[in-house]
């Protein structure tokens, strides 16, 4: 008898992440299925092409039926939910659509799993954050938020997180469903949407140094970032689903930089020492409650679950702007865009 092939369901397929562990669980063996939502989504052309093997889903975080039906249909051995409303400015704006997504979402993927009698069956992953933590009553110099520090959520994105994370873990103990969450600290890549800063910067610079765009508008500069590479943390994303027990896992790299770092490396990946006069400010880009630092501990994922990180913070940023620089190299001469890494 051949073993059955292993099958994942991916919610959030058409974002950063769902593009980095598609191929993962493609390269291993899996069966992957992807959740997409809206009757006529225009990521859906690009994924099919980029990812001819996964089965798309038309359903809705916000629709639980949908939800029931995607697990009833894919049958998945491991549920990662990686949709969300995620971009914390934009909850600040929309707070009631990122509660019913963010937060009564992550409820309507573990009820599906009950409700489908497949709760001894499925492993599941919940997209925790480092935005639960909030970064207020950050006194802990050198020494970042491990999976005991205290939460306190600063936008609508936060609480909702928070929410997720605490039903995840309430399902875990109520109904024994394996349910792991991974508190991710901030992680970036080519894939990264242009309207999160460390996109819109690399963007911006190689834009500038092919003569496209004179400046870049940004909000406040001094905040502080635990910024990994997204590659990284999907791999811990399928370890935490590998391990025996289901559990939560910090996955960060151990240091802070503030955008003005981020700038300044950005920068000088085009020969840019003073960044100054390439960027402007703006009230519009600044959130009602700021977090001034994230910085996470990944001790426990390191230690239990052999987690590694292959990308530092300079590797991260020469990835970013040299494929951004090639892609609009390339777009700029009526040629394709560049494939993302
Ligand atoms: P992202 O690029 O913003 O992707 C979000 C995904 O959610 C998109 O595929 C989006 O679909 C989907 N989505 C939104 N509303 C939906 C709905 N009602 N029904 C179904 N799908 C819906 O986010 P990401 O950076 O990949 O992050 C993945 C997850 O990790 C998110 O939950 C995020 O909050 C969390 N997280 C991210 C980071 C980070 O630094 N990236 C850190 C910690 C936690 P459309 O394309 O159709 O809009
Ligand atoms: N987006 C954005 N755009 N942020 C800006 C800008 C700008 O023009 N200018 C300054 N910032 C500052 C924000 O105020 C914030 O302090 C910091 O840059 C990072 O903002 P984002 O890149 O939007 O990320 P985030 O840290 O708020 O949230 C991301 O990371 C979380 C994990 O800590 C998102 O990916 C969340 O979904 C994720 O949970």
């Amino acid at each position: 008898m051949t073993a059955r092939t292993r099958t994942a369901l991916i919610t959030g397929i058409t974002g950063q992440d769902g593009g980095h562990l598609a191929p993962l669980l493609h390269d291993k063996g899996y069966e992957v299925f992807g959740i997409i939502r809206g009757q006529s989504n225009l990521k859906k052309e690009r994924l099919l092409e980029e990812f001819p093997y996964v089965q798309l889903i038309e359903a809705d975080l916000l629709d639980p039926s949908s939800i029931i039906r995607a697990v009833d249909q894919s049958d998945p051995d491991e549920f990662y939910n990686l949709a969300a409303i995620s971009h914390v400015g934009y909850s600040f704006k929309n707070p009631t659509l990122t509660l019913d997504t963010t937060a009564r979402g992550v409820l309507n993927c573990l009820e599906a799993i009950r409700m489908t009698g497949k709760v001894d069956r499925i492993r599941f992953y919940q997209a925790s954050t480092s935005e639960m933590y909030g970064g207020l009553d950050y006194n802990r110099p050198g020494l970042g938020y491990d999976e005991s520090s205290l939460f306190h959520p600063r936008s609508p994105y936060g609480v909702s997180k928070l929410f997720g994370h605490w039903i995840a873990k309430n399902y875990r103990e109520s109904y024994g469903i394996f349910a792991s969450c991974g508190i991710l600290f901030n992680h970036e890549g080519e894939r990264r949407g242009v309207e999160f800063v460390t996109r819109k910067i690399t963007h911006a610079v190689a834009r500038i140094h092919l003569g496209l765009q004179d400046k870049v508008e940004l909000g406040n500069l001094w905040p502080k970032r635990d910024w990994g590479y997204a590659g990284d943390y999907v791999r811990g994303m399928w370890q935490m689903l590998q391990h025996d027990e289901p559990d939560d896992f910090v996955l960060a790299t151990g240091e802070a930089h503030s955008i003005e770092d981020f700038l300044s490396q950005a920068f000088r990946e085009i020969g840019v020492e003073d960044w100054t006069p390439y960027v402007t400010r703006s009230q519009e880009h600044i959130r009602p409650a700021e977090v001034d630092i994230l910085l996470g501990n990944p001790s426990k994922a390191e230690t239990i679950l052999g987690w590694t990180r292959e990308v530092d913070f300079a590797g991260l940023v020469h990835r970013m702007v040299q494929h951004d620089i090639a892609d609009q190299r390339s777009r700029a001469a009526g040629a394709p865009a560049v494939a993302p890494g």
